[in-house]
């Protein structure tokens, strides 16, 4: 990146205060197994990273949406090839309907292959007035609440790695050997959403589909000539929390001599670690992949804009995405100076809303949860004040599993405060159910269409 003159490396955030780093017990264990990772092959190539910047850099230009979905924290537990195809279902599935109703091509990235890592507003838990260090995700440590499942183990970066790499192995499997194939368009829906209003609402959008194919077909162009009818382009994204680990996998391009941090396609800075002299920020400005970067409520324009300038030097469409999560209630005041101040410096950035992480609050029955309501006014808020300032509301970013549970209020199907126990089964964030995500993603495609 030329437009920085200090000097940077791989490891060169050493050098700066890393927040949210686990207390690893032995840091030897900890080298070694940095060491064997940084001999591993990389889980993405750079060409592909360059790929998503310039398909972001189309969003940014106003020309396509961004979907970016998955688990909070993906676990090493569930880890099968059916909860694999179930979450890239939904995200077709929405992808299409952003797609078709809204007729504007959306670039889909999940949240997955590599998202097992969480920050974490205290270094400790207290229950009963025992106090154990907070689960950091999969990659670190274990839910479980005993000293021994909650002391970090590096080991775990390697079962990380090895999972990441078998999920995309099938994802890429799945996206271009034939299941995303828009034919099978009725085929993508689950189970228990079938009998839904939002399935039907669906299986109608994919007859129109079925009927715009035969379509086709009867004008003389055969489908079965177009790639893009068969074959999906899906990337992989997660916050890059354990420094350690991304690090290791960051390799020298051959073919450009930039760096590339080669664990997703894209990486993302959180909330909380998103400090300007900070760790992350100085391994984020190094690496080319294309990055996100988290703006909560107290995010001022200087501060973005100083994050613009270290992460974005070169104002390269499509390298930076900010991921504003401001709350519904209060996205109409904060978001609109900081959409005017990064224009005029003149940063080409993609604008999208993570409506789920500032809505968040504990039920009266004591379970961390969103409402679907407030998700969907932020989304709306976020759309508004991007068409007030004549500005491309670029995409979204939302916490989901294709599976049934009972995470999220609200939604289609109503689900009460006294039902989030049936099925609450994330081990961090309360996720979309499936119905619920296909219900938002036709909330979305209507304000799109504006
Ligand atoms: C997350 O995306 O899971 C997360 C922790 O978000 P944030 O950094 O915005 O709080
Ligand atoms: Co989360």
């Amino acid at each position: 990146m030329a437009a920085d003159p200090r000097p940077w490396s791989p490891t060169s955030w050493q050098e700066h205060p890393a927040a949210q780093q686990p207390e690893w017990p032995d840091p030897a264990a900890l080298d070694s197994v940095l060491t064997t990772l940084s001999g591993y092959p990389p889980l993405v190539f750079a060409g592909e990273a360059r790929q998503l910047t310039e398909a972001l850099g189309r969003v940014a230009a106003g020309e396509a949406f961004l979907l970016q979905a998955g688990d909070c924290a993906e676990s090493f537990e569930t880890f099968s090839a059916n909860s694999i195809r179930e979450r890239l279902k939904i995200i077709l599935q929405m992808a299409v309907v952003l797609t078709y109703s809204a007729g504007v091509p959306t670039v889909k990235v999940g949240r997955i292959a590599g998202q097992f890592a969480k920050p974490r507003s205290s270094d400790t838990e207290t229950v009963d007035g025992r106090s154990l260090p907070s689960f950091r995700g999969h990659m670190v440590n274990d839910v479980e609440f005993t000293d021994e499942a909650r002391l970090p183990d590096p080991n775990r970066l390697i079962e990380a790695y090895h999972q990441s790499a078998a999920t995309l192995n099938l994802l890429r499997a799945f996206t271009k050997g034939g299941f995303a194939d828009l034919s099978r368009v009725h085929l993508w829906t689950q189970e228990f959403v079938r009998a839904s209003p939002e399935a039907r609402r669906y299986e109608s959008l994919a007859d129109e589909i079925d009927r715009a194919l035969r379509f086709m077909r009867a004008t003389g162009i055969d489908p079965a000539d177009q790639p893009s009818l068969h074959e999906v382009d899906f990337y992989t994204s997660h916050e890059a929390l354990v420094l350690g680990y991304e690090s290791a996998l960051t390799r020298e391009d051959s073919l450009t001599g930039d760096h590339y941090d080669c664990s997703a396609h894209m990486v993302w800075i959180g909330e909380r670690t998103r400090g300007i002299e900070d760790a992350h920020v100085e391994f984020f400005r190094g690496i080319a992949n294309p990055i996100g970067c988290k703006l909560g409520p107290s995010a001022s324009v200087e501060e973005t804009l100083a994050l613009c300038e270290v992460l974005d030097p070169d104002r390269t469409p499509g390298r930076l995405t900010l991921i504003t999560r401001l709350g519904a209630e209060r996205i109409g005041d904060l978001l609109p100076p900081l959409v005017e101040a990064v224009r005029a410096a003149g940063h080409p950035v993609v604008w999208a809303c993570d409506p789920m992480h500032a809505n968040t609050f504990t039920s009266p029955s004591g379970r961390k949860t969103r409402h679907f309501d407030e998700i969907l006014r932020e989304l709306r808020g976020f759309f508004d004040v991007h068409r007030s300032l004549d500005s491309w509301p670029g995409g979204v970013h939302v916490e989901l599993t294709g599976d049934d549970v009972t995470e999220c209020l609200g939604g289609a199907e109503a689900l009460a405060d006294h039902e989030l126990d049936l099925r609450y089964e994330t081990m961090c964030d309360p996720r979309l159910n499936g119905r619920q995500s296909l219900d938002l993603a036709f909330g979305v495609a209507e304000l799109l269409r504006g």
